[in-house]
């Protein structure tokens, strides 16, 4: 009898679980601009959806899903660019009825949570940082437990501290991070999983080592690898905050972008965990700048390492992504080279129109 009990229990829960999932067939697009790319489109909610990640992530979901479908969201003011993309409204994470609202008036399935005060930033405010990264994760997470949502939130290499390996970085390893943005990206991993264990909750989360892309960055360890090549163009002389053999894992934003797509996409039965790493390439500030100053000579380099030095000390130099190329396929294709000429395209295209001397700068890329 309580075999049979256990048993019908266990296939309801396999089946609440499948209609938790809805796994769509999608087809990734990075190139086209047609409205939607399938029949049956999940509607998804970004947070803290205007800065570094969140613009582009918009993009590249808008792309396969159709603009109306990406509800992007933030507490500051979007530029015109945001308002003609798609849909755009206000929300801060600490407000849980006003986050209900907008999950209940646009139906939405899937949470992206990018909101997040970043590893500087976090250590300049550490009681807003326990906010925005704690309390704001409470707030979400309830959320896509109420609504049945699947919920995507992005973790960092900031995650592990001076007593994890560091070269290299495996899965599962000693966490013990010392800034409050590592503690709260920590406490982020687990309550998911916890949830996911005892709620069925559909959470996923990649942990990522700096991004790199032209968009301005929110205030990182890892942020020098995007300044340079701004100031660089711009001024011809960059002055680092980590000292020139920093090594650190990074992934230019396309790379990015596609994890976190093709992550979204894969079929519950081949996750093995709910938290993985993921990366492209690690380099030091010397690495990078010496490939910089191929395509601008005339780049003058210094070092005045700050605070972010010990911080950077304290994070994983390589990261081992073995298990995500394992159990979903991750593959990256921005190696130090493809990334350095794609980034000086980007800002030039991006950045640069801002300046009145873009012939001087087309000349560099
Ligand atoms: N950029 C990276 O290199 C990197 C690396 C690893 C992980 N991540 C993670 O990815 C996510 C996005 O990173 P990012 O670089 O785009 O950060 P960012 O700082 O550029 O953007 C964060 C956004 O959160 C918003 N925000 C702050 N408080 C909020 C609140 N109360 N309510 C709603 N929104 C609020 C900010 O306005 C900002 O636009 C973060 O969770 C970060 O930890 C980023």
């Amino acid at each position: 009898m309580l075999t049979r009990i256990l048993s019908k229990h266990r296939d309801l829960r396999n089946i609440l679980k499948h209609l938790n999932t809805g796994n769509r067939e999608i087809k990734y697009s990075t190139k086209t601009n047609s409205k939607c790319k399938t029949s049956n489109p999940p509607r998804i909610l970004i947070t803290g959806g205007l800065g570094q990640l969140g613009t582009e992530c918009a993009k590249l979901l808008r792309k396969n899903y159709g603009s109306d479908n990406v509800i992007l969201t933030d507490i500051i003011k979007p530029t015109d660019e945001h308002l003609e993309n798609g849909p755009f409204i206000f929300a801060d994470i600490l407000d849980f009825k006003g986050l209900q609202k907008i999950v209940v008036n646009y139906r939405i399935d899937w949470l992206i949570h990018f909101s997040a005060l970043l590893s500087a930033v976090g250590e300049q405010n550490v009681p807003l940082a326990v906010r925005v990264n704690i309390e704001g994760m409470h707030n979400v997470i309830e959320l896509a437990k109420q609504y049945n949502l699947r919920i995507f939130v992005p973790s960092t290499i900031g995650a592990f501290g001076p007593d994890s390996p560091r070269n290299p970085t495996p899965n599962v390893t000693i966490q013990r991070p010392r800034t409050i943005y590592g503690v709260s990206k920590v406490h982020a991993e687990l309550l998911g999983e916890y949830y996911y264990h005892r709620f069925g909750l559909d959470f996923r989360c990649l942990r990522f080592p700096g991004v790199i892309s032209s968009d301005p960055p929110g205030g990182g360890t890892t942020d020098y690898a995007v300044a340079v090549f701004h100031e660089g163009l711009i001024n011809k002389k960059y002055e680092c905050y980590l000292e020139p053999h920093t090594r650190l894992p990074m992934i230019y934003i396309e790379d990015c972008l596609s994890a976190l797509f093709q992550f979204l996409n894969v079929p519950n039965e081949k996750l093995r965990r709910r938290v993985y790493n993921v990366t492209a390439m690690s380099f030091t500030p010397e690495e990078l700048f010496s490939r910089l100053t191929k395509h601008i000579p005339d780049l003058q380099i210094s070092y005045k390492p700050d605070s972010r030095q010990l911080i950077a000390e304290s994070w994983p130099q390589v990261f081992d992504d073995s298990e995500a190329r394992c159990d979903w396929g991750w593959e990256h294709k921005y190696d130090l080279d493809k990334l350095v000429t794609s980034m000086l395209r980007d800002v030039n295209q991006n950045c640069m129109p801002k300046l009145n001397d873009l012939a001087e700068v087309n000349s560099y890329v």
